[in-house]
């Protein structure tokens, strides 16, 4: 019933309505987690041609949730958390979660967990450990990544005084 696929160009728009709904400025509660930041159409468009890890849910033709991942080679030095990642890592090659998000009408379906099993699924394939971020009062997420296998490998402290968590799953375990 949802049927997980590889996200299209034509998907966009309804990408952008799943971040929407998650955006943490327009959220009444911070109980199931948030997303801070819609890096616009062009950047998701552009991920999609690049990158091989961009996947929608569907479910009855509607998109439902989406997960944005990438390899280390594509993470951007200009950014604070990447830049820490790059640095952190060396020259060992991983996949980065940029965003994952789930409509709120349908969390606590088991869609963020279909979402990463597919990714695992991909990032076994080319043996490639799967890291990610978060920022700690995002409770709900870090929740969630811990229950799905990650470990949680530090704190990268950022220039505007707040920090970020850094998870890694080098198993591409989940239950
Ligand atoms: C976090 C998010 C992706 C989870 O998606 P989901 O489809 O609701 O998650 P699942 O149903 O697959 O949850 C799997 C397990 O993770 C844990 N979990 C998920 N959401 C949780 C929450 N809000 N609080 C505590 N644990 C949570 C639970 O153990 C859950 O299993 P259970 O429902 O059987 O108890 C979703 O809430 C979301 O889109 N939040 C806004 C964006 C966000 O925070 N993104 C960062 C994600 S790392």
């Amino acid at each position: 019933m949802y049927i997980i696929r590889k996200a299209l160009h034509s998907d966009v728009d309804k990408i952008l309505d799943v971040l929407n709904s998650v955006l943490l400025q327009n959220l009444p509660s911070k109980n199931n987690g948030f997303l801070t930041y819609n890096p616009g159409k062009r950047f998701y468009k552009k991920l999609i041609e690049i990158a091989d890890f961009v996947y929608v849910v569907c479910y009855k033709k509607d998109i439902i949730g989406f997960l944005v991942a990438y390899p280390s080679s594509m993470l951007n030095p200009k950014d604070e958390i990447q830049k820490f990642l790059i640095n952190h890592y060396k020259k060992e090659e991983f996949i980065y979660i940029f965003q994952l998000a789930v409509t709120p009408k349908y969390h606590r379906n088991g869609i963020g967990k279909k979402l990463y099993k597919q990714l695992f699924m991909d990032a076994k394939k080319i043996k490639k450990i799967v890291v990610t971020s978060a920022v700690p009062y995002n409770r709900a997420s870090e929740k969630f990544n811990l229950i799905l296998g990650f470990t949680k490998k530090g704190k990268i402290l950022r220039s505007d005084g707040g920090s970020n968590f850094v998870y890694e799953n080098i198993k591409n375990y989940i239950r």
